[in-house]
């Protein structure tokens, strides 16, 4: 009988090479690492724990009895990423080309279940051929045991989900219900038919790069919200996504120490606003001044850039940032920047991430592309997820707020807590020369000069409304502010929202405009 010391040993070391040597060259040799390189790099040193590492598949057809491949095509999981906790699953696509069998299912079930129990993120990197051909119906059942535990962990752990091979068919649904999706460039793709099918039924040529690729998705669909040059910047970007997030609903992110917490008045800030109201400006240089150095992580970079969304520190404190961009599109809400904004701040929301909104937006989209696309209930998406939101909520106003803008973009009739505004705010029903056309219609056209009529209209519109102190009047500003000063007021105004609770209504759950 066989030294049952050894039989461990010779397992686990047939468990570690997975489908092989020639296999893990192959996966080399096209730029990719392997499944446990991938999970040496994800997590600290030596902080991982294998969980089902012999599991073996059940099937019988098409000779698959015969070749039994320890762990079946997934390494599963726990271990620490910078010391927090976080489960993980990492696809073999050298072992059936990390196609997802029933047992392989139920791996990544079992780490599903345990972080949910846990409480800690759930990490999915997925390298696969989608369902395991020769199971049929119960290979389609084990991904949708996936997608339901996808939905019912949703809101209470963080779920991120690398893309770093092909991710094809109903395979896209669980990284589509996780909260991020990373995708590597040249070596990922998504698509929910692959390029031949299109074809055949479309008659469309095109290539997998173009038709799922991480640029595709990252520019095009906002299918995913990050995108890295190769695997090691992509895991490096999960690392970093982390550091910003809780480790699930019920707890806060943990605070960094901030190296440049109240420093006095930030002089650069009064002249990022230009004086001609239709120039534009950067709205990233004003987040990089007001928030600690270098803490901006943008999300959803290449997508909808007339918005900016990401996670940020504030003396520490991980916040997360809406930004109306002045310098794409003057910084109108339109479908894209609706639904992109408005995940994120859902997102936020969930986990106790509380949010700052700076906004300089002259208004919605027009156009029969956006009306016919459903502006109106993508708008009302970014509308009903601010309204909803009970995080901490504070809205700095740098130039524009006009129309339904203003108030969807975290006004305080909505529910915001803390709304500022710059001198230079302008907050008005619509721009002063629309409004003056309008109002004003019968006495400029019944002027001698009509043009010059319509500019003392737009002067005297000017002087009353485009600026802040109508709002402050009302209370619907809480203050105006020098823009030097807007870093040292932020962080008195989260310090002192530290404490707020807030509860929606008793209700099942609300019916956001999908
Ligand atoms: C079983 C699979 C497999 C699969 C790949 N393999 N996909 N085995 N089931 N789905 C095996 C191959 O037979 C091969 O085995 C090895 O993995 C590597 O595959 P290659 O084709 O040699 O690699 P490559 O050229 O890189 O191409 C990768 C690929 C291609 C693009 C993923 O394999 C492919 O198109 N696979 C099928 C994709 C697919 O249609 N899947 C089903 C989608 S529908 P050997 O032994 O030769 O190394 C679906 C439904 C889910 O997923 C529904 C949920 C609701």
């Amino acid at each position: 009988m066989q030294d049952p010391l050894k039989t461990l040993q010779e397992k686990n070391e047939a468990a570690l090479l997975g489908g092989g040597k020639e296999r893990i060259q192959k996966q080399h040799a096209k730029g990719k690492l392997t499944a446990r390189e991938r999970i040496d790099l994800l997590l600290d040193e030596g902080s991982f724990e294998e969980i089902g590492k012999f599991v073996t598949h059940r099937s019988k057809e098409f000779g698959l009895e015969k070749q039994q491949i320890l762990g079946d095509g997934v390494v599963t999981g726990y271990g620490k990423v910078h010391g927090r906790p976080v489960y993980v699953f990492s696809q073999d696509f050298t072992v059936f080309g990390g196609s997802l069998s029933e047992t392989h299912a139920e791996k990544i079930c079992k780490v599903m279940d345990m972080a949910m129990k846990n409480g800690t993120p759930l990490i999915g990197l997925n390298d696969s051929g989608g369902a395991r051909i020769q199971e049929g119906v119960v290979s389609l059942g084990g991904y949708a045991d996936i997608f339901y535990r996808n939905v019912m962990a949703s809101g209470v752990i963080p779920q991120i989900s690398a893309i770093m091979g092909p991710c094809a068919g109903g395979a896209v649904y669980s990284p589509a219900m996780t909260d991020f999706t990373l995708m590597v460039e040249g070596s990922s793709y998504m698509f929910v038919t692959g390029p031949n099918v299109v074809k055949t039924v479309t008659h469309e040529e095109v290539t997998a790069e173009e038709l799922g690729g991480a640029m595709t998705h990252a520019s095009k669909s906002g299918v995913t919200h990050f995108r890295a040059p190769n695997e090691v910047l992509c895991i490096q970007g999960i690392q970093t996504l982390l550091s910003y997030i809780p480790q699930n609903c019920e707890e806060e992110t943990p605070r960094f120490r901030s190296e440049n917490e109240l420093q006095g008045p930030i002089k650069a800030l009064n002249d990022i606003v230009p004086a001609n109201p239709n120039q534009p400006y950067d709205i990233k240089d004003v987040i990089g001044l007001c928030c600690d150095k270098d803490s901006f992580f943008e999300v959803h970079k290449d997508f909808a850039d007339n918005i900016v969304v990401g996670f940020a520190r504030l003396d520490g404190r991980s916040i997360g940032i809406v930004a109306n961009q002045p310098a794409v599109l003057a910084g109108v809400l339109d479908i894209d920047a609706s639904t992109k904004a408005a995940r994120f701040v859902r997102f936020c929301d969930a986990f106790n991430i509380p949010l700052l909104v700076f906004e300089d937006v002259p208004g919605f989209l027009p156009g029969t592309d956006q009306e016919w696309n459903a502006i109106i209930t993508n708008g009302a998406k970014l509308l009903y997820a601010f309204s909803e939101a009970t995080v901490p909520r504070v809205t700095v106003i740098t130039r524009k707020a006009y129309g339904g803008a203003y108030d969807v973009m975290n006004s305080k009739h909505i529910g915001a807590d803390m709304n500022f505004a710059w001198p230079t705010a302008e907050i008005a029903v619509m721009g002063p020369k629309g409004a003056a056309e309008i109002i004003f219609k019968r006495e400029i056209a019944a002027a001698d000069d009509p043009e010059a009529k319509l500019q003392e209209k737009v002067e005297e519109y000017t002087d009353k409304f485009a600026n802040p102190y109508r709002a402050a009047a009302r209370g619907f500003i809480d203050e105006v502010i020098l823009p030097e000063n807007t870093r040292s007021k932020l962080i008195r105004t989260f310090d002192m929202l530290e404490t707020k609770v807030a509860h929606l209504p008793r209700k099942k759950h609300g019916n956001i405009p999908l």
